[in-house]
């Protein structure tokens, strides 16, 4: 999933430059210059050999971690819809819902569409198109259903054949047409796949650091969304970026550990090895001047301005529909 959230953005960057500037390192300046003593902490050794050290070959059945342990959490309406919304302007440069999109991007993931990049490569599409049939058997993706459970089938690091798309010809015009179609609900569930299995665990991650406030939880939605929290990517999960955190003291105020907490983010968005992730610090950069003003933004209630972007947050939006695509 990650990958094509990063490739999104690097898509965005190129194609649209009144929302990004073309300097990739534009919120990697001052205090986020690369240097050694900010990078060495993340040991990186090139990006080639983190995809390899990352293929790290699951045998429970999940690439998650386990977050039994964790606290149980509440999420306002409010803080899930403005979270969402946030972290769609930073993935796909507005505030409509990506529910239609469907792209090869070539990253070895198959086929990756939709709100929140679901890919045939990784299990999620899998995991979603499964619960559309149960729900609505005659859907125009349950035909694609037995090549994707093939998939699934094939070695986890065997990322070539995982890829591969040529059984699975018509798929993204199928994902359209369902995602478009306002009585499929078929946008609804990739909205409500998302709460479950991302927003619930982030805010549960949240908790653990002692981190309740709207803001704070949409913070650690957007973190878990662009880094995860799968053990087969140990480089740049959320549970390492914790660790390098550090937790915060009871005497650490909210502000305090979430200033700490995406400065260590926003130094492992720029010291990463490629052109991508750098690129990608805008969005730290923007949570952060939220969090400066933290007394003002911490509810989510009052419109959030993402600089970076150039769009304003209201809840006023459309979510239900991706109008940007379907027409
Ligand atoms: C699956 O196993 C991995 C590796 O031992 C572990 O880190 C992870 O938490 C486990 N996930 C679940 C959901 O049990």
């Amino acid at each position: 999933m990650k990958l094509f959230l990063i490739a999104s953005l690097a898509i965005l960057v190129l194609a649209s430059p009144s929302h990004q500037s073309e300097d990739t390192y534009k919120a990697c300046h001052n205090n986020f210059e690369i240097r050694p003593n900010i990078c060495e902490k993340f040991n990186f050794i090139s990006s080639e050999e983190a995809v390899q050290k990352g293929c790290v070959t699951p045998t429970n059945g999940t690439t998650f971690y386990d977050v039994s342990d964790l606290p149980q959490v509440n999420i306002e309406p409010n803080t899930a819809t403005i979270a969402s919304l946030i972290t769609n302007v930073f993935e796909d440069g507005d505030v409509h819902f990506a529910y239609a999109s469907c792209n090869n991007i070539q990253d070895m993931r198959g086929f990756t569409s939709g709100y929140a990049g679901f890919t045939t490569g990784t299990g999620d599409s899998e995991s979603l198109i499964d619960s559309f049939t149960t729900t609505s058997p005659n859907n125009k993706l349950a035909s694609f259903l037995s090549n994707i459970h093939e998939i699934s089938q094939l070695p986890h690091c065997d990322r070539r054949s995982r890829g591969d798309t040529s059984k699975l010809e018509g798929y993204c015009e199928a994902w359209k047409q369902e995602a478009c179609d306002e009585n499929s609900g078929f946008a609804q569930l990739q909205k409500d796949w998302v709460f479950k299995n991302y927003m619930i665990p982030s805010a549960r991650y949240a908790a653990q650091s002692g981190i309740y406030s709207p803001l704070g939880q949409a913070i650690f939605y957007d973190v878990i969304i662009q880094h995860g929290y799968q053990y087969v990517e140990p480089d740049i999960n959320i549970v390492r970026l914790l660790t390098l955190t550090g937790p915060r003291s009871s005497e650490e105020t909210e502000q305090s550990f979430l200033k700490r907490f995406l400065t260590t983010r926003r130094e492992l968005q720029c010291c990463y090895p490629d052109n991508v992730w750098p690129a990608s610090a805008t969005r730290s950069e923007d949570l952060l001047s939220l969090v400066e003003n933290f007394e003002y933004n911490k509810n989510l209630d009052v419109p959030i301005k993402l600089n970076n972007f150039g769009r304003t947050v209201t809840g006023h939006e459309d979510f239900n529909k991706d109008i940007k695509r379907c027409v």
